[in-house]
């Protein structure tokens, strides 16, 4: 049954020139038919370098809405509409405008996980990969970081002299892994080395090995001599990081699961792929404020 379905996406892709780019943490059925898999970044860098007409993004609505912001012209086509990153949904654009207005000495740093109209409030977007770089690269000393707290407070660490307000978001999935869980694989394989998303709480940062992007893991992984890894991040990068390194093992952490990412499923990009739909829409005056600062973010390139 998957592979009728594989050919036929394979068959509509070559008919309607479209690439599928999907992100790191999609479901294995998913990521086997990606033409370009990878992280936030690389995504987005992808999404600008395409000859296709049709991008569809297995992914999450700011990754879609990234890829449309940087390429007005093209379709962007999301398998499931309903695929949205709770996190970029925590930042109340008025708030955040009232926050502007009582810290007008500070730049906007907004992670790349939020909305275009956030995005469009911006001085600069970041990722997991190049957020250091980013906060650094502003001018002023105050910077407000939206909306993820997790990671304001580790580009915090690299950045003292940097006064960083946290807006009060978390992403479920990484907030909810615990340092138990961490620890008690490591017991049972003390070799492994701990990487961890910087999305996770502080405590989890103190006791990582390495500190990555979900792409940083996959180039981590390959380069070192080490042979086993304990993965704090969304479990289905496992499935890629076993495919490239078949002579290591990585130890998932089983409850870590981004329900909105496991939405899109090889039916829902066959039909994407059939209708050409749905499409991500955005105002066009959003869409033209939110480019600069991603363009900003993709210029600083990245950061590991
Ligand atoms: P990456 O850019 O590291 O893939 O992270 C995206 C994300 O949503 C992590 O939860
Ligand atoms: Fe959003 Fe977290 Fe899912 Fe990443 S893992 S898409 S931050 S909810």
């Amino acid at each position: 049954m998957n592979k009728e379905i594989r050919n036929e996406i394979n068959k509509l892709k070559e008919q309607h020139n479209t690439i599928i780019l999907v992100h790191n943490y999609q479901i294995p059925e998913v990521q086997d038919i990606a033409d370009f898999l990878g992280d936030s970044l690389d995504l987005a860098m992808k999404a600008t370098k395409t000859d296709a007409e049709n991008i569809v993004f297995c992914g999450v609505d700011f990754m879609a809405e990234s890829a449309k912001i940087l390429n007005p012209d093209k379709n962007v086509i999301i398998p499931d509409a309903d695929a949205k990153c709770p996190m970029a949904g925590m930042v109340d654009p008025n708030r955040l405008k009232q926050l502007m207005k009582d810290n007008p000495d500070a730049e906007v740093v907004s992670y790349i996980n939020t909305t275009a109209e956030v995005k469009a409030l911006s001085d600069i977007c970041c990722t997991s990969s190049n957020g250091t770089n980013v906060v650094k690269s502003t001018s002023s000393e105050k910077v407000i970081f939206v909306p993820d707290r997790n990671l304001g407070a580790y580009i915090q660490r690299f950045t003292p002299d940097k006064e960083m307000i946290l807006w009060p978001g978390i992403c479920p999935t990484h907030h909810e892994i615990r340092k138990d869980q961490l620890l008690k694989i490591k017991e049972k394989h003390p070799k492994a080395e701990i990487l961890v998303h910087p999305e996770c709480r502080p405590e989890i940062i103190d006791i990582a090995d390495h500190v990555l992007s979900t792409n940083g893991m996959v180039g981590h992984a390959k380069k070192s001599d080490v042979k086993e890894f304990i993965i704090g991040t969304e479990k289905d990068i496992c499935y890629r990081l076993k495919n490239e390194n078949p002579d290591k093992v990585f130890y998932p952490i089983k409850t870590a699961i981004c329900p909105d990412m496991k939405k899109i499923t090889l039916k829902k990009v066959l039909n994407s792929l059939r209708t050409l739909e749905p499409k991500v829409k955005l105002d066009d005056d959003i869409m033209e404020k939110a480019k600069m600062p991603l363009q900003k973010m993709m210029n600083i390139g990245r950061g590991d």
